[in-house]
């Protein structure tokens, strides 16, 4: 399941899943000094807290997700590189650590199912006074001009996936549930605006194609408790 997941999100980000991922994980680190404390919520496979640890060892990485699977490959994947990523099961509309525990808070490929504004307000509470909210996702493009044949392109690649790999008749009916997820989210402007609601400053954004891949890195301001 890792494995498909994995290549699932290189057709749908174009191929540059994860170049974007690194690039992302480098934008970061370069905010990090070293030692920093830093929660990866709804971390799956700790996608991110190995890029991070690759490239600062230093740093002390937490990670949250809902599935006990996920997790394990996780932790497998850090016991095989011989790292230390502190992992917990649970819902990340509830984090379990008490306000202001660290200095970056990090979220990848995850908000499409969340009760994002919720999710947000944990991450927020968790952060310390000038922490990092860091997010990287597929969004929906800008521009309709990429839009329209990107999401043409996502119908038939997860149509021709699944008939490739022998879909159920009922598995078959959710090929449109990716392209109409998209559809529907939030484009990289509107993700910056939603930040600020949420109480979150000088967010800096940068995107592929608009919004295929998009990354945002938030700041809570230094004055908040
Ligand atoms: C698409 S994967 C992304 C994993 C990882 N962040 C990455 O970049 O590869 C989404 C993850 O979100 C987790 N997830 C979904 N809803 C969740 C929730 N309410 N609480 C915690 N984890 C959740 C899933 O278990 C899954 O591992």
């Amino acid at each position: 399941m890792p494995a498909y997941y994995d290549k699932g999100n290189a057709v749908a980000s174009l191929g540059t899943c994860s170049r974007w991922s690194n690039t992302f994980a480098a934008a970061i680190a370069k905010r990090m000094p070293r030692g920093s404390k830093v929660l990866d919520v709804c971390s799956g496979t700790h996608d991110v807290p190995l890029r991070l640890l690759a490239i600062d060892p230093t740093l002390e990485v937490h990670a949250v997700d809902g599935s006990p699977h996920m997790t394990a490959e996780g932790q497998s994947r850090a016991r095989e590189r011989n790292l230390t990523i502190h992992a917990q099961v649970c819902d990340a509309h509830v984090l379990p650590f008490a306000d202001g525990s660290f200095d970056a808070v990090t979220l990848q490929f995850a908000s499409r199912h969340l009760q994002l504004v919720k999710v947000l307000k944990e991450i927020h509470r968790v952060l310390k006074p000038g922490g990092i909210f860091c997010h990287n996702d597929m969004l929906r493009p800008a521009s309709r001009i990429v839009e329209a044949p990107y999401l043409v392109f996502l119908r038939l690649s997860v149509w021709f996936t699944a008939k490739l790999f022998g879909s159920s008749a009922d598995s078959m009916k959710c090929v449109g549930y990716f392209a109409n997820a998209i559809r529907h989210f939030y484009t990289p402007h509107e993700l910056s605006e939603l930040l600020k609601e949420v109480g979150f400053v000088g967010t800096e954004n940068r995107s592929f194609l608009t919004g295929i891949m998009s990354y945002h890195i938030s700041q809570k301001p230094l004055d908040v408790e």
